[in-house]
């Protein structure tokens, strides 16, 4: 523990809190994500989703999927900055972000392009493509290594460093994101901007949390 809410422990709010999230299986989160991902499904498929039910369900799980990351990232400031511990869920949260963004993947080449010359075609001339496909092969060996038996052969260090490439994956997403957009808008700024702003809280020198 490294900071003033862990040296002087959380506010007793926010224990009750984390005590009460203590109480919750991170199996729900997967159970949870994976259902919402098949009820959007569903729901293409049924004409629950409008009349572009393809491109609709595409941008459903990309959303999500930026949602996650943004989510993941924020686990580790929430415990620094405010005492709220929800490192239990963090894997769940990672490879649900990595399950959208494969659904995201998976419903654009199978449902919307279908053939794999479009598919590389698309790959390489639209460059908001290919940075989605850059943030997407970056999360695959996350993805591959979020169990406890990578853990133990990669060992904590190599671990933890590997996993630090979802601070670029992160970034390429939202960047993708702002790049498809016509003009500046502002969701997508704001989620490049809300996963800048909790990469830069990763900068502040200890010192200042510990006195913050
Ligand atoms: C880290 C990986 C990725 C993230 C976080 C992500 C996220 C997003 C988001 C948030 C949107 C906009 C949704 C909306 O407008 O409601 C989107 C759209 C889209 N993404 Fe991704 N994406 C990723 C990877 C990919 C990959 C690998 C591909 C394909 C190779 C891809 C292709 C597309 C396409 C075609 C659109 C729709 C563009 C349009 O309608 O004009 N994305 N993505």
């Amino acid at each position: 523990m490294t900071d003033a809410a862990d040296r002087t422990g959380p506010a007793p709010v926010m224990q009750h809190v984390n005590g009460a999230l203590r109480r919750v299986p991170p199996s729900l989160l997967y159970v949870g994500g994976a259902a919402w991902g098949g009820w959007l499904f569903w729901l293409a498929a049924t004409g629950g989703l409008g009349v572009e039910p393809i491109e609709a369900l595409e941008h459903r799980y990309g959303k999500l999927a930026l949602q996650l990351i943004v989510a993941g990232l924020a686990v580790t400031p929430l415990r620094q900055w405010a005492g709220l511990n929800l490192i239990p869920f963090r894997r769940a949260i990672g490879v649900l972000a990595f399950g959208y963004v494969l659904a995201h993947f998976l419903v654009w080449a199978v449902l919307d392009v279908q053939t794999l010359s479009a598919i590389w075609a698309d790959i390489v001339k639209r460059p908001y493509v290919t940075i989605g496909m850059v943030g997407f092969a970056t999360l695959i060996p996350l993805a591959l290594t979020s169990n406890n038996r990578a853990i133990r052969r990669l060992g904590p260090v190599r671990w933890r460093h590997l996993h630090k490439l979802a601070y670029p994956a992160a970034v390429l997403g939202a960047v993708h994101y702002v790049w498809l957009a016509k003009g500046l808008q502002f969701e997508p700024l704001f989620y490049l901007g809300a996963i800048l702003g909790l990469l830069a809280l990763r900068l502040v020198p200890r010192k200042v949390r510990v006195a913050g």
